[in-house]
């Protein structure tokens, strides 16, 4: 008889596994089937975590060249790429460890190998030599994420053509790297690389860089970036890229047809980083008769739940911003769901941060989607170069902008580009979750010296004025 379960759980990345910890942790039966070989998803394995190693790494790296302007006289320094992707390499089997260690703390039955759903309650998993296994369950969860998007007319071979997956494992620092797409993954992996010691040249399609952010942080990055060196085509597209010599050579022409003509890039390296897009490849969806959206991700309704009674679906798989912590949310949410608890998910307070340097963070509305709603709101901003950490530090590039409802002084949205513009961005999720003003933030005390007092400046400034500007 088939093992039965009171949950199945497809695909162990942060929305799965976590979903699966917490049904457990709830009281629930749990299974996980995971194809990789180990559980984590694409972020602890390929996305997240790898690139964050190899993000700090390379930034320590370059940081020690300019430790001279606080005094610190450092011999010369020498790259060493192989002890660098170990320590990646390290990074990723201590978190993918630790999730194996989880489930077993908590009782859940992993099960390596494709799942397919061949029914409501019915998942057949199939092992890499082909054998094959079906287990039942009350609820089934797809949390089988995304995959890379493809470039029409570009094969990734994942050699020279390179999705990030190749990108967090080059061999060698590329002469010239091409980034196709001026997106999270394209200035992340751009600026390791340019650390240490790629000439790096970002094009994208649109007219801006980090589509989406608000508008005013995307154009002080892009300068903060260039001003390190990254070169970007804006308003271009890749229409072809030539691997058969040594060098590759990718045609560019303008994104608008009819401008001027095409051009090439030298490249020994191109990442392909132009998005996203759901992975259910295998998964059984049309034999159940589970509903795609137009963007081939599943749709769900206000529970997770698919149209097919007991089928669910989480993470990067259904709509929202393809983040690890969303994916983790709706987890939890659903699990306390499926406990018979009321799970929820704010989705107007959900954090997102670009781990360049400076980093790039962000929580609930821009400029520009305050003013296409016609809300009317008030703009406070603080540079860090009038914040004493900060010139300590110096860390004195960026800002950090706070967005408030003109009227009820209600926070709508935080901004900040700068050096920890990752952890600071919290304060202002907290502040959010709790329906907090502009007033709230400017007068809730902060430990000085510390960068986050431009984050109370900024909070001071849309409420009434700063004290240091
Ligand atoms: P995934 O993590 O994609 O996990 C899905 C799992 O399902 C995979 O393990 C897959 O093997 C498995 N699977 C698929 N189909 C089947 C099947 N039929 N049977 C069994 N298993 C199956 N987000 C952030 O928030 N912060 C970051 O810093 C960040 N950095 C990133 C860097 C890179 C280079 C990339 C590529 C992504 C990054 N992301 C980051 C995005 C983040 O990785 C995703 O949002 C997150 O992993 C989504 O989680 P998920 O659980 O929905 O899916
Ligand atoms: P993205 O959606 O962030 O950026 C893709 C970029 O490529 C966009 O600027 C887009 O305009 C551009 N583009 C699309 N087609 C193009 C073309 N043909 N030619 C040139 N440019 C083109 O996607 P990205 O960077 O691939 O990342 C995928 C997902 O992974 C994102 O949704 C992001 O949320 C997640 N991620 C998150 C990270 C983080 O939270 N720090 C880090 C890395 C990835």
């Amino acid at each position: 008889m088939a093992e039965r379960y009171d949950v199945i759980v497809i695909g162990s990345g942060p929305g799965g596994y976590v979903c699966a910890i917490k049904a457990a942790q709830l009281g629930l039966k749990v299974a996980v089937v995971e194809k990789m070989k180990t559980y984590g998803g694409t972020c602890l394995n390929i996305g997240c975590i790898p690139s964050k190693a190899l993000l700090h790494a390379s930034e320590r790296f370059e940081e020690v060249g300019h430790l001279e302007k606080l005094g610190v006289k450092v011999g010369s320094v020498s790259l060493d790429l192989p002890a660098m992707l170990a320590h990646k390499d390290a990074t990723v089997k201590s978190n993918v460890d630790g999730v194996a260690f989880l489930f077993k703390k908590n009782k859940i039955t992993g099960y390596t190998g494709s799942g397919r759903i061949d029914a409501p309650g019915k998942v057949t998993v199939t092992r890499e030599d082909g054998s094959s296994e079906t287990i039942e369950g009350s609820s089934i969860v797809i949390a089988t994420g995304s995959d890379s998007a493809p470039l029409p007319g570009v094969h990734v071979d994942e050699q020279r053509v390179v999705s990030s997956t190749g990108a967090l494992a080059l061999p060698k620092v590329p002469g010239k790297l091409v980034v196709v797409g001026a997106g999270v993954i394209g200035l992340e992996l751009g600026s390791v690389w340019r650390r240490v010691g790629a000439d790096v040249t970002v094009v994208e399609f649109l007219d801006r860089i980090l589509p989406g952010m608000d508008g005013e942080v995307a154009k002080q990055t892009q300068r903060l970036l260039e001003k390190q060196g990254i070169k970007f085509r804006l308003g271009t597209k890749v229409t072809a890229v030539d691997v058969t010599g040594k060098t590759s050579k990718v045609t560019i022409e303008p994104a608008k047809a009819g401008e001027a003509a095409a051009e090439t890039l030298d490249a020994d390296i191109v990442l392909v980083a132009i998005g996203r897009r759901p992975y259910t490849e295998g998964l059984g969806l049309e034999g159940v008769g589970v509903a795609l959206d137009e963007r081939k991700r599943v749709k769900v309704d206000a529970h997770y739940q698919t149209n097919v009674s007991g089928i669910y679906a989480i993470g990067d798989v259904i709509a929202g911003p393809m983040l690890a912590h969303k994916a983790e949310d709706e987890g939890v949410a659903l699990a306390e769901i499926l406990a018979g608890q009321a799970g929820h998910v704010n989705y107007g307070a959900i954090p997102a941060v670009v781990y360049t340097s400076p980093e790039v963070a962000s929580v609930g509305k821009t400029e520009e989607e305050l003013k296409a709603a016609g809300i009317e709101y008030k703009v406070g901003k603080f540079p860090f170069s009038a914040n004493g950490r900060a010139r300590a530090m110096l860390a004195t590039d960026g800002f950090v902008k706070i967005l408030s409802d003109k009227t009820t002084d209600r926070v709508l949205g935080g901004h900040i580009v700068g050096t920890g513009a990752g952890e600071m961005i919290h304060e202002i999720v907290v502040l959010m979750e709790f329906a907090g003003s502009a007033e709230d933030l400017g007068r809730t005390t902060h430990a000085h010296p510390t960068m986050s007092e431009a984050v109370k400046e900024a909070a001071l400034a849309a409420w009434t004025k700063p004290i240091h500007l």
